[in-house]
């Protein structure tokens, strides 16, 4: 007689992820239960009969999540992101439910939509497209600064962090960087020069944030740290929303203390950012807020969305889960 194929309960599903998971290597050995709703407490009762779960960032999992999937003998919940901070990792070894994640999908991804961020919202390519496509072909208030000569200060030097400081060097910029543990000889390799957080503030026109979020890391851009910049300094964050004070990026907005800034991640992005809300009433007063200065820039958490990064997140998780139902061990630096 025929084996079944395994169950995977798989949630907060888009278009995309149907696609990449169902056409991965080794997908048609599994049977895919793709759910646009989150995994949460109230939902966990539709994963009963599955084997595996997969969820993403804003899917909750939690000490009550995860006793009714160790109730229905789900071994194992295969995250389809970097960031882990919605498991409950303690519980999860408790009850004996394995947790893996896709470290690293592509970090040329978010660094190359960090750098477009920035070009765009430095040259106003944001306001020169709609402006054309009215016939509107004035420059007036669309002028930029060359890069080239001016001081970036990238402030955490991981995967994207080292590749966005080596792009901006090739514009001839000169590069600070900050990061606890510093990469010396990628700085020495890459004329970078690791400088004090506080002197980097003070000495850059751009900032660009690529640190995780942290205790040390929460808002990290604050009131305090905003005074300390130079007036007009162009900041980009394509990491955590919470690094940034979203109140305290208002007001120094609205003085000029800041020139600029482009977002990818939001404080409160979670039920907002990956949905369409065009028809609806936007209910967060300080996103509408931002929304409303020429010089922000907000794009919807999609810094990762290339065509390579959805291979690599599909091919980790499928073969993770294949590897679980297998009993075998799962990809080197998989497993939380
Ligand atoms: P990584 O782990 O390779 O690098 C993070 C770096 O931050 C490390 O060098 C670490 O030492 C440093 N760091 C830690 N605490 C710090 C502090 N207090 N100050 C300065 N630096 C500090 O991570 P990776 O892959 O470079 O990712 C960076 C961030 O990008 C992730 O935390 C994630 O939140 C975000 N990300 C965003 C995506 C998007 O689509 N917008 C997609 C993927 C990642």
């Amino acid at each position: 007689m025929k084996a079944e194929k395994p169950f995977v309960a798989v949630y907060d599903t888009k278009s995309y992820d149907r696609e990449y998971l169902s056409q991965t290597i080794g997908a048609d050995a599994l049977n895919w239960y793709f759910h646009e709703f989150r995994l949460e407490p109230e939902t966990a009762f539709s994963a009963d009969g599955a084997s595996v779960v997969s969820v993403f960032v804003n899917d909750v999992v939690n000490r009550d999540v995860l006793k009714h999937l160790a109730a229905a003998r789900i071994r194992l919940v295969a995250l389809r992101c970097a960031g882990f901070n919605n498991v409950d990792l303690e519980t999860a070894k408790e009850l004996g439910i394995a947790v893996t994640r896709v470290p690293s999908y592509s970090p040329h991804a978010v660094a190359e939509h960090t750098i477009a961020l920035i070009l765009t919202l430095n040259r106003k390519i944001h306001r020169a497209f709609n402006r054309v496509r009215e016939f509107n072909f004035s420059l007036r208030g669309l002028v930029g600064f060359d890069l080239c000569g001016k001081t970036a200060g990238v402030v955490g030097t991981g995967k994207i962090g080292r590749l966005v400081g080596e792009i901006l060097r090739g514009f001839q910029m000169r590069v600070l960087a900050f990061d606890p543990y510093p990469n010396l000889d990628w700085a020495a390799g890459n004329s970078i020069e690791y400088v004090e957080l506080r002197a980097l503030m003070r000495e850059s026109d751009i900032i660009t944030l690529h640190t995780p979020l942290t205790p040390q890391t929460d808002r990290m851009i604050n009131h305090e740290t905003l005074d300390l910049m130079k007036s007009g300094v162009i900041l980009a964050n394509t990491s955590r929303g919470r690094l940034i004070h979203t109140q305290a990026l208002i007001k120094a907005l609205k003085s000029g203390q800041v020139g600029g800034v482009a977002l990818d991640v939001y404080e409160e992005e979670e039920g907002i950012f990956f949905e369409d809300l065009s028809g609806e009433i936007l209910h967060d007063d300080e996103l509408a807020r931002l929304l409303t200065f020429p010089n922000v820039l907000v794009t919807a958490h999609q810094a990762f969305f290339t065509h390579e990064a959805l291979s690599e997140i599909a091919r980790v998780t499928a073969e993770n889960i294949r590897r679980s139902i297998a009993g075998r061990s799962f990809i080197d630096g998989t497993v939380l």
